[in-house]
């Protein structure tokens, strides 16, 4: 019986472990879309590859006019058969003010918010009346965050978010990632 037990507690640190060491995240594609340039535009929206395992992605938006209010945030899987990505887990719309006060009120949006908060100058309360930055978000900080902090299945994803003054949209930014 206790050798079973231990036998099967090892095996299970073994499987955890190999599925540790498989899963792993790559950029594979970033797009910045600007709806309305009277609006804002983006500066940058770039990945770049340092080496291969030093890879980060970087994202300056100027905002000119009214600050944006709410952000959508979607995360879509690409399922085979199905021709392309379709929404996985989470398609939430939030209060940007709201939520940047208290990110612990809503542990979705505060889970996609992770994704980016130490490399981002979105960091604080509202207005945001500046030109809003991610600089150097790295692979492996992403991969963190989809394998050990929430274990998200293999496969081709897509992580979208829109964002939104007064209910119009006036900004895509997509990043397209694969875990294998
Ligand atoms: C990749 O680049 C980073 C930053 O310059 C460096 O710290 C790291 O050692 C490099 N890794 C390899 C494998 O060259
Ligand atoms: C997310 O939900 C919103 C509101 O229900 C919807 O308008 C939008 O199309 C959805 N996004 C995706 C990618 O399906
Ligand atoms: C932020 O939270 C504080 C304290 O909970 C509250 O008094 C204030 O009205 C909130 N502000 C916004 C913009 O939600």
């Amino acid at each position: 019986m206790g050798v079973n037990h231990c036998g099967l507690v090892a095996l299970l640190a073994l499987s955890i472990s190999i599925v540790e060491i498989s899963s792993k995240f790559e950029f594979t594609n970033i797009m910045c879309n600007s709806l309305d340039k009277q609006f804002s535009d983006f500066e940058y929206c770039y990945i770049k590859s340092v080496n291969r395992s030093y890879k980060y992605v970087s994202i300056k938006a100027k905002l000119f006019k009214t600050p944006i209010t709410k952000i959508n945030g979607v995360i879509l899987k690409r399922f085979n058969g199905y021709n392309g990505y379709r929404p996985f887990m989470f398609n939430i719309t939030l209060d940007a003010c709201r939520f940047m006060n208290n990110t612990k009120s809503n542990p979705i949006a505060s889970y996609l918010y992770d994704f980016i908060r130490p490399f981002t100058n979105m960091n604080h309360n509202c207005p945001y009346d500046h030109d809003l930055v991610i600089e150097k978000l790295p692979i492996h900080f992403v991969n963190h965050q989809v394998t050990k902090v929430l274990p998200v299945p293999e496969g081709d994803y897509l992580y979208e978010t829109n964002w939104m003054a007064y209910d119009i949209r006036r900004a895509v930014v997509k990043v397209y990632g694969t875990i294998s």
